[in-house]
């Protein structure tokens, strides 16, 4: 698949065309951000790690049938996708209090969150992603009434899907949030789903195995990141 014309470029991954209009490629950089950009680093191999933990979730969502962007794997750092419109609503699971939950409701980390909590944040960097619900999106037709359905029912299932996948691995998945998107007729779970997006404990010591170590500086970032791998997709590349 022939890499094309850069079509935009965000603060972890670059998206290319490619010669398919139905295809394009993400591309994982090792940029980090946190706090709205403010703060900003390298964590090293970062973008192999999460473009291969990515795919092995993808498959694995897949294979239980969720519908996803995944194509195939291309190199260490490219994946082809399906080209997606994204639907501006990142769609967050919540299994165990952490980051924004707790500051915003006094919280304390770590409690175990049963029955789940589900939230909606707008995608939008100026306004720093806030907080909605789905009256907000329906008002501004940011997806349809299906389309919401579609999100609070898939991403459940991927909540589910996850839970067990880490809980093999030694993982508590703590929370995430996922992205989708249009295409053909599709709603598709689409951009990563990687130690940058979702909050990580290992399930025996508690310890944080996700970019919290890079936000709050608390040291072994690379070798936090390079574990999930491991975990995840066996030892070696
Ligand atoms: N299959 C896809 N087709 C088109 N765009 C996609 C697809 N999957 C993810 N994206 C989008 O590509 C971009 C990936 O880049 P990155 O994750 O670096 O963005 P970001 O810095 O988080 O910024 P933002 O998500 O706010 O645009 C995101 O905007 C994401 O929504
Ligand atoms: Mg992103």
């Amino acid at each position: 698949m022939k890499q094309r014309e850069k079509l935009y470029e965000g603060k972890a991954k670059i998206i290319y065309a490619t010669d398919d209009p139905n295809l394009v490629i993400q591309y994982f950089k090792d940029d980090a951000t946190a706090f709205d950009g403010i703060k900003k680093g390298t964590i090293v191999d970062k973008g192999v790690i999460n473009n291969h933990v990515s795919t092995k979730i993808f498959q694995y969502l897949e294979d239980k049938g969720v519908k996803t962007h995944f194509v195939e794997l291309l190199s260490d750092r490219e994946m082809l996708v399906k080209n997606l419109e994204i639907i501006p609503v990142e769609v967050v699971f919540r299994n165990v209090a952490a980051g924004s939950l707790c500051k915003r409701l006094g919280i304390e980390e770590g409690k175990h969150l049963d029955p789940c909590i589900q939230e909606f944040f707008y995608k939008s960097d100026p306004l720093h992603d806030p907080m909605i619900n789905e009256s907000h999106i329906k008002t501004f037709e940011w997806a349809t009434e299906a389309e919401v359905v579609t999100l609070k029912s898939e991403g459940a299932k991927v909540n589910q899907l996850l839970m067990e996948f880490f809980k093999a691995r030694g993982i508590r998945l703590v929370d995430f949030k996922l992205e989708f998107g249009r295409n053909q007729g599709d709603v598709l779970l689409g951009d990563e789903i990687s130690p940058d997006g979702c909050r990580l404990w290992d399930w025996e010591t508690g310890e944080k195995m996700d970019k919290d170590r890079f936000r709050f500086s608390l040291g072994s970032v690379e070798e936090k990141y390079q574990e999930v791998y491991n975990l995840v997709c066996g030892e070696g590349k």
